[in-house]
């Protein structure tokens, strides 16, 4: 087996023993149904951060973060990973708010707003790279102009040089397709990297 095999079966179990831990603290039947079982989520989850500790980068958003589960890999690879998520849907709490409440009870720093306010509360270039697990699509933006006004301040809050990890959706397809896997955006500072 080779070093970088175990060093991810350790952070493997490591992860599992993070999500047990927090499973056992809340109602997990509530969970909608492909969170219920952390354990299939890991090799999806840990694609982008193993892939983003490999291009170097240290500071990232996960942009509708969902069960956080990219968020604890990324830190368990000394990754600096902030996750964010809205904590409402439909006029009621989100499905995903008391497993998120745990993970940022823990330490994990999850901001839940919802993300079609602006501005978003991150600074200039705060960020490596984020990224974009099916989350451009439509539950987020119902217009061109919503989505170009996402983009916008996706690019504001990433650091020249930094990439975008994208698992791209229908809707994201229809609306842009000017990119292609691992160009730049227009002013040629973030990096476009499509479902690693
Ligand atoms: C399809 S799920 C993907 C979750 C996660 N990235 C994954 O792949 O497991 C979309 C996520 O976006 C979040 N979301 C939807 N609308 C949002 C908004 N306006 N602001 C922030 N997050 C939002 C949902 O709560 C959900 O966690």
């Amino acid at each position: 087996m080779t070093t970088r095999r175990r060093k991810l079966d350790r952070i493997k179990n490591r992860y599992n023993n993070v999500f047990k831990d927090v499973y056992d603290k809340i109602d997990v039947e509530k969970l909608p149904k492909k969170y219920r079982d952390f354990e299939n989520n890991f090799k999806r989850l840990s694609d982008p951060m193993v892939k983003a500790s490999n291009d170097g980068y240290k500071v990232g958003l996960d942009f509708g973060c969902g069960m956080g589960g990219c968020c604890v890999v990324g830190h368990l690879l000394g990754l600096e990973i902030t996750g964010i998520d809205i904590p409402e849907a439909d006029g009621k709490p989100s499905p995903y708010l008391p497993l998120q409440e745990e993970l940022k009870s823990r330490g994990y720093p999850i901001v839940l707003t919802d993300t079609n306010e602006y501005p978003w509360e991150f600074s200039d270039d705060q960020f490596d790279f984020i990224i974009l697990y099916f989350s451009l699509n439509k539950e987020f933006m119902h217009s061109k102009l919503g989505f170009e006004r996402r983009l916008e301040e996706l690019l504001r809050i990433t650091r020249k040089g930094g990439s975008w990890y994208i698992w791209p959706t229908m809707h994201f397809n229809l609306m842009t397709r000017k990119h292609e896997d691992g160009t730049f955006d227009e002013d040629g500072k973030v990096k476009i990297v499509f479902g690693v």
